[in-house]
């Protein structure tokens, strides 16, 4: 199982988890939202936290929020040496702060709020530092 952890809680990181929570390679273990209120759909079906500092241990933390808080999101985690990647195809990797392993999850799609994607036919760019990151992303590509 990939454990993972979603930060964000708007179109990218709605449509993720719920291909997420379907999969059985993948276990989404936290979703990191900055309000309460828009924590509430994942609330029932995960844990939920508004507070970076209380994060879980995962295999995979996804920053799918705004491009221009990626940077300070990721200065905020606590995860030393983790595996941080964000969803942006217009933000470089190196915009995640150098406490983590980095890496882009980037699907090549277009998404907005009520309509139905099938994630199992969207192409994703992977780019990470590590190599054994990328098989790791793969994996979860395909999961
Ligand atoms: N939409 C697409 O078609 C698409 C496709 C591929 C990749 N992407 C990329 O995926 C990422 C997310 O895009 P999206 O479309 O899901 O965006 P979105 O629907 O506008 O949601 C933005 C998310 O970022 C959070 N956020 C904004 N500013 C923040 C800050 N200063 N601190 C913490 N959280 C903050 C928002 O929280 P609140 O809800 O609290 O405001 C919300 O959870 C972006 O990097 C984007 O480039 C988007």
């Amino acid at each position: 199982m990939i454990k993972v952890v979603l930060i964000g809680t708007g179109k990218v990181a709605k449509h993720l988890f719920k291909a997420f929570y379907i999969s059985k390679q993948i276990e989404l273990v936290q979703v990191i939202g900055r309000s309460k209120t828009s924590l509430l759909p994942f609330k029932e079906l995960v844990d939920t936290s508004t507070n970076y500092e209380n994060i879980k241990d995962a295999d995979i933390y996804i920053i799918a929020i705004s491009d221009t808080a990626i940077n300070p999101v990721s200065e905020h985690l606590k995860t030393n040496k983790k595996f941080v990647v964000h969803t942006s195809g217009s933000t470089p990797m190196k915009s995640i702060s150098s406490a983590h392993r980095k890496g882009v999850f980037y699907p090549l799609q277009t998404f907005s709020s009520g309509r139905e994607i099938d994630l199992s036919e969207v192409p994703f760019c992977l780019e990470t530092e590590y190599k054994e990151d990328y098989r790791l992303l793969q994996k979860l590509a395909h999961a």
